[in-house]
């Protein structure tokens, strides 16, 4: 299917959904991939979360954000007292890129094309769940949710408003804090992704 095109019509339930994205071959990604990672978490959440896309570990387990980046999402989460078995977490693109190197696999940032090839699944997903709040995680997830000129360093952990009436914010990667040198330095980009995060406290039932 070409990447530019729609998608085939899938009816409105999220395991519809699932299941065309799980056989999408809108970009290559899906070739070197293990599988589609499609987003996970209850149907009727009030929170959706928004990452990059999936790595190493996610790909491998196809679910996400069960690698690193996932457990320092998760300690951010039970900090803040808020459950993560509350709220639907999915990434912007579906398939894990990368470049073998050796007995590893490394992270590849996806390109343009390839992101807009996945936006009709995360549009799909945000139309049947409709959260009251999106949590952008890293630049690419807040560009495709609040438009491409949105800045993250500038406004992270600021609510926006979104078209349909719902709200957002984004707060940088938990890859970016895990990259910090230093444990000073790593420490104070983990407070600070916490304090983004704690904008969620009043959506807790
Ligand atoms: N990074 C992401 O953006 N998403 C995942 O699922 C895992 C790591």
């Amino acid at each position: 299917m070409p990447e530019g095109s729609a998608p085939e019509p899938v009816d409105g339930t999220l395991a519809a959904l699932r299941a065309a994205v799980m056989a999408c071959k809108r970009c290559d990604l899906w070739r070197p991939a293990t599988q589609t990672v499609f987003g996970e978490g209850p149907a009727k959440a009030r929170i959706m979360v928004v990452g990059e896309q999936p790595g190493d570990q996610e790909d491998l387990a196809g679910r996400p954000f069960v690698g690193p980046s996932g457990r320092l999402f998760d300690e951010a989460l039970e900090e803040l007292g808020v459950d993560r078995g509350g709220v639907y977490v999915t990434n912007a693109v579906k398939h894990f890129k990368f470049v073998p190197r050796g007995k590893v696999r490394l992270h590849q940032s996806p390109n343009a094309a390839e992101q807009r090839a996945c936006r009709p699944w995360l549009d799909g997903e945000r139309e049947r769940l409709k959260p009251e709040v999106i949590v952008c995680l890293g630049a690419t997830a807040a560009k495709q949710v609040f438009g491409r000129k949105f800045g993250l360093m500038k406004q992270r952990g600021q609510w926006q408003l979104l078209d349909d009436g719902s709200r957002g914010f984004a707060t940088v990667h938990p890859s970016w804090v895990l990259r910090q040198r230093g444990s000073d330095e790593r420490e104070r980009a983990y407070r600070g992704f916490v304090a983004d995060l704690a904008l969620l406290t009043e959506f807790e039932d």
